[in-house]
């Protein structure tokens, strides 16, 4: 199956949004990946639903949404009817996870679950045949820009072996700081989806960027 990127639109251009949606929509990616915060769960805002809406619009591909906020169980029925195709929550912000995903799942979205550096993969080993997307994150959620976190290798190792252990058919992305440098070994370790923001839209050729990415990925 071939591995996918997502180009984070946190790094966009917003006063030229449409611009950078349609270089994506052109572009060899695969998903559009929204960074929705809410200055609680991680201290930081990004945009909320108006924007989202707009990106949509004109988003000619799958809309991947990653919650950084407290409670998201609440805004579920508001992001399935904004037309996100996978709504991703983080593990920290959840207390009944099992329900949270059940709610996901039958408002008719792929069911994501994100987790912070320090959260080890083993705590979803019994939720994980509900996952259809576990999203480890490389850097401390709340901006862009920030380094990978080596350890990450080490926990998508561990979470490859248990979807395998369970036969679960749950992707695993990466998110923070990935480049062409560290692509290919997210990748041997079992990564099937690769966020990227800075790397891609801070680059003189976005475009060719993200073909970069995908060839690197897929070699
Ligand atoms: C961080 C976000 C990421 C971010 C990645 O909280 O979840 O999606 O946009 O940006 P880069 O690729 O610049 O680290
Ligand atoms: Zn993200």
């Amino acid at each position: 199956m071939s591995k996918l990127i997502a180009p984070s639109i946190l790094a966009a251009d917003f006063a030229n949004l449409q611009r950078d949606i349609e270089m994506v929509n052109n572009s060899e990616a695969d998903w559009f990946h929204i960074d929705i915060m809410d200055g609680v769960f991680v201290p930081n805002i990004s945009f909320g639903m108006p924007v989202l809406e707009a990106i949509n619009r004109h988003a000619g591909k799958v809309i991947d949404v990653h919650l950084m906020i407290t409670q998201p169980e609440r805004y579920i029925e508001t992001f399935a009817n904004l037309g996100t195709d996978n709504l991703t929550v983080h593990y920290e912000a959840c207390t009944h996870l099992h329900r949270t995903l059940q709610t996901i799942k039958n408002a008719n979205m792929r069911t994501g679950v994100a987790l912070n550096p320090h959260t080890n993969v083993s705590l979803l080993e019994d939720v994980i045949t509900d996952i259809d997307l576990v999203c480890i994150m490389s850097v401390n959620p709340g901006f862009g820009g920030q380094s990978f976190i080596e350890n990450t290798y080490k926990k998508t190792h561990q979470l490859k072996e248990i979807i395998l252990d369970n036969n679960a058919t749950t992707q695993i992305q990466i998110d923070g700081g990935v480049t062409d440098k560290n692509a290919k070994q997210l990748i041997d370790a079992g990564a099937d989806v690769l966020v990227a923001g800075s790397y891609v839209f801070k680059s003189a050729n976005p475009s060719e960027t993200i073909k970069h990415l995908k060839e690197i990925a897929n070699a």
